[in-house]
């Protein structure tokens, strides 16, 4: 089993080695390590944010896991130069079109939530979010009308099976939880909305088991933060799903408690290939300081084991370490604790 460990910049590497430390304490027999160079750090050492020896590391790989990319001393290069193309050229290399991200209240935390205390002890949804297609990757363009007036568009595309895969990943993590499929759209207004409906309802048939409903985005917004209780899989494409998943962690309590895993079509020998990183980014105002809090990214490691690895048993073992951490109080400065990263990595291990 290789894993391609890409730590990157700011508190990347810190919160990787704590995600490292857990997998350790599991003492998984097979498991090989790679280490490769990713964003400024990338830059620096090879003149590009996603060196092709790193790519290459990833491809051979069979899952990888990513720390976080970011340097304000990187902010004046040019935009294929700048660290966070890693991330976006990986996902678009590697074909990694199906984005996860879990949000799930933690006991003890309820307070720290943005949401009232009874209403975040409910959250217990996953956002399949649709990451390769959408307005992000159609044709753009910018120019200067007859009158003078300048104009941007953005052209926002969904070919049927770009929406049928994701559709797929949506109900196959539907039966694993709640059996419950909410497809988020705005088919009121948009054509790429209505082929999204159309293709989901034409999945849906080969999944009895699953309920679908179909909620339109801005009813979604309003929903997640009324009752967030009432999702189970939330599907939906690149642009609602990137505001709604932002929505949804903050439902939670902390950015540094959030995971995320990429997946695409590719199988191992073991599972689905995929990437696995915390939602966070680089933290320049706290990175060196050993201050970042590693649970996002030791719960990324947990999903990747899940579905990389198919090792569900040690994935519950890793979240019901995170899990029973929070509730005796372990706490980093994000969570108004004052345990550094490296404490914090130490006392999930104590739970395993
Ligand atoms: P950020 O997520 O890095 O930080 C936002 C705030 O949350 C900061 O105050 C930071 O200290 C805090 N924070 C983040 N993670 C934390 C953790 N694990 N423990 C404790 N506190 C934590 O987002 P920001 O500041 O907008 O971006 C910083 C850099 O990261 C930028 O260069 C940005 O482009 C990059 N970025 C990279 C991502 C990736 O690698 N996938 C994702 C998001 C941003
Ligand atoms: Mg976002």
């Amino acid at each position: 089993m290789k894993i391609a460990v890409l730590p990157g910049d700011g508190i990347g590497p810190e919160v990787t080695q704590e995600a490292l430390r857990v997998l350790d304490a599991l003492q998984l027999p097979g498991l090989t390590l790679l280490e490769g160079d990713v964003g400024a750090a990338g830059y620096r050492k090879h003149g590009h944010p996603l060196p092709p020896e790193t790519l290459a590391m990833a491809r051979e790989a069979d899952a990888v896991l990513f720390g976080a990319v970011g340097d304000p001393a990187c902010d004046n290069l040019d935009r294929h130069l700048r660290p966070e193309q890693a991330v976006l050229g990986l996902r678009k290399e590697l074909d990694l079109f199906a984005n996860l991200r879990p949000a799930k209240g933690f006991d003890g935390l309820e307070e720290l939530s943005a949401l009232r205390p009874e209403i975040a002890r409910e959250i217990d949804l996953v956002i399949v979010r649709e990451l390769t297609g959408d307005v992000y990757f159609g044709d753009k363009a910018r120019h200067v009308l007859p009158d003078g007036r300048r104009e941007g568009w953005d052209r926002m595309a969904y070919a049927e099976d770009e929406v049928r895969r994701i559709a797929h990943v949506a109900f196959r993590t539907a039966q694993t939880r709640g059996n419950r499929v909410t497809s988020v759209d705005k088919a009121n207004v948009l054509e790429t909305s209505r082929l999204w409906r159309e293709v989901v309802e034409e999945v849906a048939a080969e999944y009895p088991d699953v309920a679908l409903e179909h909620m339109y985005v801005d009813n979604a917004a309003m929903q997640l933060v009324k009752a967030p209780g009432a999702f189970d899989v939330v599907l939906t494409g690149n642009l609602f799903g990137d505001i709604l998943s932002d929505q949804a962690s903050m439902c939670v309590g902390s950015i540094g408690l959030l995971a995320s895993a990429s997946l695409g079509e590719r199988q191992t020998d073991y599972g689905t290939f995929g990437l696995y990183e915390p939602i966070h980014g680089s933290a320049p105002d706290i990175a060196g300081q050993g201050k970042a809090n590693p649970m996002a990214t030791i719960l990324s490691a947990a999903m990747m084991l899940r579905h990389s690895f198919g090792l569900e048993a040690e994935a519950a073992r890793i979240e019901n370490a995170v899990a029973s951490a929070l509730k005796d109080g372990v706490r980093g400065g994000d969570l108004g604790g004052t345990l550094g990263c490296a404490a914090i990595g130490e006392a999930v291990c104590e739970r395993l």
